[in-house]
Order: C-alpha cells, then sequence, then structure tokens
C-alpha cells in the first residue's frame, strides 16, 4: 500500500510531518507494509492534510483529510490502510473518507496542465516525473532550433504568469536574437553568454501558486528553465528564490541534483551535448528584489535596487548578458507546450488570454487552495462554486485580485471574466492570480491605508513619488480618517496618487494607488469621517 503525505508547506503547516510519523510507526507496530509518498498538495487547503492511500502502483486513491494525528489509530482501525476489499465498508464509513480526490466536484472541474503532476507524484523522483509526461517537452526541444522553440511558445499565446502579462515568445525571441557580446566589458571573462533566470521571489500577499510548484512538482520549473536555456543559447540558469520558501529550497536543492544524476542537466543534457547548469540562489527577504531589475542587481551581490528601463534584461541582464527572465509559472508552462503542440494550448482562453492560470483562493473563504483553468472563468464563479462563500458566512464585500497592489473590487464587478484584458477594462489587474475575498466587517479605509504602508515599508527608496509619496499617504488617510479637513484631503490624496502612478520608477510605486483609488471609488461610505474620531 502506498500511502501519500504531502510535504506542501501548507500541510506542513497544519502537521503532516506529525500525522506522516504516526502512519508509519502505527504501521510498524501493527505488521502493516506501507510505502510513505512526501507528495506535493493538492490544493484542497480545508482537507489538509490530505492522507491519500493506494493498493499497489494503478489502484485508485482514497482520500482522507483533514487528518490530524489524533484520527491516525482510529483510520487503521477503520482498515483505510488496508489494501484487503473486505475492509472497505469500515474505510467509506470513517468520518474523513473524501473518496477519489479526481471525481470530486472542486478537483473534477479544473483544467490542470501547469498542476497535472503536483499532488500526484513523488516531487524529487526523476522515474516518476517521466512516467507522468516528464521531460516530453524538452525531449522535442532538443531536436528543434531555437528559433522554432520560440515560435512555438510565441504561438502557444502563453503570457507572463508573474503579473506584467508580456508574451513570453516576444520576450524570449528578443534573448534569442541579441548578440551575446552586448554589455560583456564589466561582466569579466568566462561568463555565460546569455542566461535564463527564474524570478521565484513570490512576495504578493494570498499568492503562493510558485510555492507550491516548487514544492510540488519542482522537475517542472527545472525543465522550463531547460527549454528555455536551450531555445535561445543560454548555458546557465538561476532560481531567485525568497528565502521565506525553505521547504521550496530544499525541494529544489534534491530535484537539480537529482535531474544532474539523470543526465536532465550539466554538460550532455538528455544526451544531446547542450549544456546547461542550474543553480538556486537565496533572498533576503525584500518585496523588491521580486521585481526583476532589482532581482538582477541582488543576484550580482548588490544591493537590490531598481535599474532604469532600457535596456531591458532581455537586452543586458544579469552581469550585462542577454536574460531570459520569467516567473516559475511561466517557465512551467512551457513543458506542455512543447510536448503538445502550441494549438493544444491555445485552444484553452479567451481573448488574448491563452492557456490556464493557477488561481489562489485565500481570504475569508470557506475553500481555500489553488484552482487551475482557463482564462475566461468569472470571479463569482470562483468566490461561490470553488470558494464556497464567506469563512465566516457574512456576504462578500470586496476582493482584491493580484496582490496587495491589486484593485479591490466589488460585488458589482464579480462577473468580470478572469481575463487580463476584462480586468483591465474595470481598473483592476489580474496580476499573478491571486484573489483575496473579504466580507461585510472590511474597514475599506483600513484596506487603503495599509496599501501606503506596505509601499513605504517596501520602497527602495530611489525615486521620490514611492518613498516620500507612501509616507504622505499614510499621513493624509489619517487626516480623512479623523475627519480633519476631509474634503481637501481627499483631493491631496487623489493628487498623491496620481503623482505616483505616472511618477515612479517601478511597479510598486507605480501600482500601489490601485488599491487606494478603487477602495475610494467602490467604498466611498468607508471614508466618511468616524463618529467619535480625533
Ligand atoms: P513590465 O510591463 O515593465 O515588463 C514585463 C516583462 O516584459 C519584463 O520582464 C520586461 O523586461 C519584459 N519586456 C517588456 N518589453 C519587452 C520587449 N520588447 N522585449 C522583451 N522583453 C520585454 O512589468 P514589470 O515591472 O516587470 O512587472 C510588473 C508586474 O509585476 C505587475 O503588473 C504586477 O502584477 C507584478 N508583480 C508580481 C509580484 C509577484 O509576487 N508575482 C509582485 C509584485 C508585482
Ligand atoms: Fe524604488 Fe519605489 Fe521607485 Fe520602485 S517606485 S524604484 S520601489 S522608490
Amino acid at each position: 500500500v502506498k500511502v501519500y503525505v504531502p510535504r506542501d508547506a501548507t500541510a506542513l503547516a497544519l502537521g503532516a510531518d506529525a500525522v506522516a510519523r504516526a502512519i508509519v510507526e502505527t504501521a510498524q507496530r501493527r505488521g502493516l507494509d506501507i510505502e510513505l509518498v512526501r507528495n506535493g498538495s493538492r490544493g484542497m487547503f480545508w482537507l489538509e492534510p490530505l492522507v491519500e492511500v493506494q493498493s499497489g502502483n494503478a489502484g485508485a486513491r482514497v482520500a482522507y483529510g483533514p487528518v490530524g494525528v489524533h484520527d491516525v489509530a482510529g483510520l487503521f482501525e477503520a482498515g483505510a490502510f488496508d489494501a484487503s476489499p473486505s475492509a472497505q465498508d469500515g474505510r467509506r464509513a470513517h468520518a474523513l473518507h473524501r473518496g477519489a480526490i479526481e471525481e470530486s466536484a472542486w478537483f473534477a472541474r479544473q483544467q490542470r496542465l501547469c498542476f497535472a503532476r503536483v499532488g500526484i507524484t513523488d516531487p524529487l523522483s526523476v522515474e516518476d516525473y517521466v512516467a507522468h509526461g516528464g521531460y516530453r517537452g524538452l525531449r522535442n526541444a532538443l531536436v528543434t532550433s531555437g528559433a522554432e522553440i520560440v515560435a512555438t511558445v510565441t504561438e502557444s499565446g502563453l503570457r507572463g504568469r508573474g503579473g506584467a502579462a508580456f508574451p513570453t515568445g516576444i520576450k524570449w525571441k528578443t534573448v534569442l536574437d541579441a548578440p551575446s557580446g552586448i554589455g560583456n566589458r564589466e561582466s569579466g571573462i568566462g561568463r555565460a553568454a546569455k542566461y535564463v533566470v527564474c524570478n521565484a521571489d513570490e512576495g504578493d500577499s494570498g499568492t503562493f501558486s510558485d510555492r507550491m510548484l516548487m514544492e510540488g512538482d519542482p522537475l517542472c520549473l527545472i525543465e522550463g528553465m531547460t527549454i528555455a536555456g536551450v531555445a535561445v543559447g543560454a548555458t546557465q540558469g538561476y532560481i531567485y528564490l525568497r528565502s521565506e520558501y525553505p521547504h521550496a529550497h530544499r525541494a529544489l536543492q534534491a530535484a537539480i541534483a537529482n535531474a544532474y544524476a539523470a543526465g536532465w542537466l550539466g554538460a550532455d543534457v538528455g544526451g544531446s551535448g547542450r549544456r546547461f547548469d542550474l543553480e538556486v540562489r537565496l533572498g533576503a527577504g525584500a518585496y523588491i528584489c521580486g521585481e526583476e531589475t532589482s532581482l538582477l542587481d541582488s543576484l550580482e551581490g548588490k544591493r537590490g535596487q531598481v535599474r532604469f528601463k532600457p535596456p531591458l534584461p532581455a537586452i543586458k541582464g544579469l552581469f550585462g548578458r542577454p536574460t531570459v527572465i520569467n516567473n516559475v509559472i511561466s517557465f512551467a508552462s512551457v513543458p506542455t507546450i512543447l510536448d503538445r503542440g502550441a494549438a493544444f494550448y491555445r485552444d484553452f482562453g479567451v481573448g488574448r488570454s491563452r492557456g490556464t492560470l493557477p488561481i489562489q483562493l485565500a481570504g475569508n473563504l470557506r475553500r481555500t487552495g489553488l484552482v487551475e483553468r482557463a482564462f475566461g472563468l468569472t470571479l463569482r464563479e470562483l468566490l461561490e462554486d470553488y470558494g464556497g462563500g464567506s469563512w465566516s458566512g457574512r456576504p462578500i464585500r470586496a476582493v482584491q485580485v493580484g496582490g496587495p497592489l491589486g484593485a479591490y473590487l466589488p460585488e458589482s464587478r464579480f462577473d468580470t471574466a478572469l481575463d487580463y484584458e476584462a480586468f483591465a477594462a474595470v481598473g483592476a489587474m489580474l496580476g499573478h492570480g491571486g484573489i483575496v475575498a473579504f466580507d461585510d466587517t472590511v474597514d475599506m479605509l483600513e484596506q487603503a491605508r495599509y496599501a501606503m504602508e506596505f509601499c513605504a515599508a517596501e520602497s527602495c527608496g530611489k525615486c521620490t513619488p514611492c518613498r516620500i509619496g507612501s509616507t504622505r499617504g499614510v499621513e493624509v488617510i489619517d487626516r480623512i480618517r479623523a475627519g480633519i479637513e476631509r474634503d481637501g484631503n481627499l483631493v491631496v490624496l487623489n493628487d498623491l496618487c496620481e503623482t505616483m502612478r505616472y511618477g515612479s520608477l517601478c511597479a510598486l510605486g507605480g501600482l500601489t494607488p490601485d488599491p487606494v483609488v478603487s477602495a475610494l471609488r467602490h467604498f466611498p461610505e468607508d471614508f466618511e469621517p468616524r463618529v467619535g474620531a480625533a
């Protein structure tokens, strides 16, 4: 019997290690032969730790969750870890019995391309990865020219999943076409000609798809980066990972070592004679190092500060060399495209938003977790069908999409389709696909204040509108809250937001006005003077 207990950080936070230990010890005491697999999470956080049991290698998996250490003895009693058919009735009768996850409505309606293996395979096993379709994309890439690989990625319609939605194929083409000598005066001898860098500094609150992918299927990211290297002619890749992700770090290190051992990284990738090396580098906790040029500075060993663009990193990036820099999910989407073709991927989605998006449901919802669906479903479907409504049972008043710099949307906008352009049309952004729900107890003035406070804390300080404006923003909102010259201060706040939006060098200062202005526009009643305020 194979027993799957996730090693995903969410499951660990809910006690998965202790559950795994209790299962192994109890099985030993009872003389039962079980094989423990530490998988990724299926993304159903309300059921974590979710334990799945499989008889043999091909049998259906039966799930139990949420399992606590105190449930383990009862599960053994009920025959949960017993392969015999006679124990079936006992298993089904157990209160934590969830049946086959694939058949649950929540899971069955998803379209998992990027997350196809997460929660299913052993994340560190190259053998398991290959048995579940892994490395088919890279195999195809190795017998295709760089220009053709780039054309396939362009035709697939894949856009950067980090938030800005820039067409991935066009970015790669810029790197492919860039002469590798550009800007190498300061870079010294012996540097690689071009680089591939993964932005794994997932700093947005309410987002966790990068983390889940790196913990649950790190080889998919490794394969995607290797394909990028083969496509543009880069021989060295770096994963810039935030230090707050220690479990992802361990998973990546182990998966990279296993990929080297299996010949999928190093001097002779997949027996092709092509080289690609990959290393993980840890950040030190600054949000701004998720901005691509700060990230490159940090990777070079400097203090992470935003660089002026142009030159784009695609022309002059890491150590002055042409660099493909993409988010985790962008890279992890590429193996499917190279395996199944551009048309297959393009068939998912709507308008100019093609393919699927791993959406992260967080905040005040009954069922939080990860949903991967083609673009086009509405926010309401996500909040109600998947999220199950608010956790508190109260009406959902606002949702913030796209991280702490995303706009707040009221109920009247819940029918907006998940599509980059449809979101832009209502003054919002999809960003990295994080959705945080708030019920009717939320104070939108406080949320607006928090946006300014966040910007003040995380600003790199390079430009004035962001460095000074965010601190002034907190003060102005405090005066509005206190009812001091409210109308005049609202004008000042709007002016300040405009200055930050158009005068800031990067997205941190430039997007901070979005949550503030959307809170003001959709929830003006929260900006009325407070009864009893000074
Ligand atoms: P951007 O629009 O300036 O650039 C997007 C990407 O396209 C960059 O990699 C840029 O170098 C590249 N690019 C642009 N023109 C190009 C060309 N002609 N050829 C090749 N490459 C080209 O956006 P930026 O400032 O990089 O990102 C802002 C976004 O980041 C925001 O929309 C926000 O959603 C997102 N974000 C994500 C976070 C996360 O945790 N995932 C955190 C904070 C912000
Ligand atoms: Fe730095 Fe803020 Fe300017 Fe961005 S907008 S460069 S974070 S000061």
